[in-house]
């Protein structure tokens, strides 16, 4: 049980945090709030006296992505301020902030300390000269060849030998499975051939270590989001402090996850592991100096930035498909196309060369992204007072927010189509051509623009290709509603019947 609501005197304890909540941002706002520019027809959230933009936060807090698309989507400037946070759709001010001044927008104190426990001081949640000096390596390792033609090998084995016959099965039986679970365990699957060339096997459920990694890897993952969810950092490190209930599930979780990286690692120095070699882990602990911490740490991020995005991604995409049978037989036809241009007959599976042809399901792809992006929110804070290119005044320590669902469905970037989902948008004489990433930051953008894109992207085709080729799909139950944690996924997931389709 929870201690905060074992003891009376504790229960208060929360209203005792609000209050200072209130003190920090009334403190926020007699130092800081700026005036903002006047714009005609458009008003930003009101300022109260002493609660200042408090009562907004507490009214929208369970639609947060909601409530900020739509002050965004009124804004003539594609920002607003509701201090001491700016949100924007804006792309000069993205490219600003990512590129232009990306010194001065590092990643904020409050994420890093709250996934600190979890993550150490792994690439996802650093700064400066730490996290230069795992990205210049890591950005070297992500750009090998041997690398990316190791996990396209695992991504077809994975799709070839386990989710296909896996789905057969299901059709067989008439069994509904929850897609958004099948395609967790298969990215997590995935991620950890990738970084330690270990198989956890979690998409069958067959290896107990495997499963007991994926099970804690993500309860402390959520846990530790969920700590920058309260009011204030003060509130979870008290928390932490008194060991309540979710504070002691991380902390155990934590040390589960811990203890398998750090076995892998102390194997791989001691040459008692199994891998090939090709694995991050291996790579990375050829050069002597990183310390055993310093591989934890960048290798746990990177298993976290790899094993929610993407299913995130392909369960929306297998949900906006699922009404849209005239873009499923597009994709089947340029299957057949690919298929049919074989010299030989070759495998089941496609190679990562026919992969790399199919620009429709790309654009299908990043459709489906534009409109359901993994990661619809991204915080930054701001080191010194600012201003944005739309002359929007920031202030040392205000959070500044990017919305990439806002701009994903913003008319001036996409047109007034842009609500509809078109694939053919991304397509010229055939041929998929990329948007920038500043109107497009779904994968983020400048310096630390996502490392794994081209691999989410084959794994998402490899996963679409397997499961269109060979079965007919429909939803068991009518879905749509978003969850956001780390990603944005689909509230109470996507169970889907599948049916194998025969002389296809
Ligand atoms: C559809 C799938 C994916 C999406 C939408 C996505 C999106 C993103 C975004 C928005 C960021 C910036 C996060 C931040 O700064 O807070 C990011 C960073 C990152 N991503 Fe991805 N990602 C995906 C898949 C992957 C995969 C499969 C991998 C690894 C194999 C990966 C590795 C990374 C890494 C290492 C970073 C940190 C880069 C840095 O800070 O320098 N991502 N990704």
């Amino acid at each position: 049980m929870d201690l905060l609501s074992s003891f009376p005197m504790l229960a208060s304890f929360p209203f005792l945090l609000f209050l200072i909540w209130c003190a920090h941002l009334v403190f926020f706002k007699a130092r800081s709030t700026p005036r903002e520019p006047p714009c005609a027809g458009f008003a930003a959230p009101k300022c109260y006296p002493l609660v200042g933009n408090l009562p907004h936060f507490i009214n929208n807090c369970d639609r947060f992505l909601e409530w900020t698309t739509e002050l965004l989507v009124a804004s003539p400037t594609g920002t607003v301020t509701v201090a001491p946070f700016v949100f924007t759709a804006n792309p000069s001010n993205v490219e600003h902030m990512l590129k232009a001044n990306f010194d001065n927008y590092p990643k904020g104190g409050d994420v890093v300390s709250a996934l600190h426990d979890f993550l150490g001081r792994g690439i996802f949640i650093s700064n400066g000269e730490q996290w230069k000096a795992q990205r210049r390596a890591a950005s070297f390792e992500f750009n090998t060849k041997s690398l990316r033609a190791f996990v396209f090998d695992r991504v077809r084995h994975e799709a070839a030998d386990r989710l296909v016959p896996l789905l057969r099965q299901a059709s067989r039986d008439g069994q509904v499975l929850d897609l958004q679970e099948l395609f967790d365990r298969f990215a997590f699957d995935n991620i950890i051939s990738l970084v330690f060339d270990q198989d956890a096997d979690c998409l069958r459920r067959g290896n107990k270590e495997g499963e007991r990694f994926f099970r804690a890897f993500h309860k402390a993952a959520h846990l530790s989001v969920d700590r920058m969810k309260l009011p204030h950092p003060l509130v979870w490190k008290l928390k932490r402090w008194l060991d309540t209930e979710d504070e002691r599930r991380l902390r155990e979780s934590t040390a589960v996850v811990h203890e398998f990286v750090d076995k892998y690692v102390r194997l791989k120095r001691s040459g008692g592991c199994t891998s090939s070699g090709g694995d991050l882990l291996s790579r990375f602990a050829e050069d002597g100096t990183r310390t055993d911490e310093f591989l934890r740490d960048f290798l746990l991020s990177v298993v976290l930035a790899g094993s929610d995005t993407t299913p995130a991604a392909i369960t929306w995409f297998f949900y906006v498909l699922s009404s849209k049978p005239d873009v499923v037989d597009h994709i089947r036809e340029e299957l057949r196309l690919v298929r049919a241009r074989r010299c030989e007959p070759g495998g089941e599976a496609f190679t990562l060369e026919e992969l790399r042809e199919m620009n429709y399901l790309h654009a299908a792809i990043a459709e489906s992204l534009r409109l359901h992006p993994a990661v619809p929110l991204l915080p930054r804070v701001c080191a010194a007072d600012d201003e944005m290119p739309d002359g929007t005044r920031v202030r040392r320590g205000w959070t500044v927010m990017y919305n990439s669902y806002a701009m994903g469905r913003a008319e001036v970037i996409w047109g007034k189509d842009c609500g509809e989902y078109k694939p053919e948008r991304w397509l010229e004489v055939g041929v998929f051509q990329a948007r920038s990433a500043f109107q497009y930051p779904v994968f983020h953008a400048g310096p630390r623009m996502c490392l794994g894109k081209e691999m989410a992207v084959i794994q998402m085709k490899a996963i679409t290709a397997s499961i269109l080729e060979g079965f007919d799909m429909e939803l068991a139950e009518q879905r749509g509603k978003h969850d956001l944690s780390i990603s944005m996924r689909m509230d109470g997931g996507l169970p889907m019947r599948f049916r194998e389709r025969r002389g296809r």
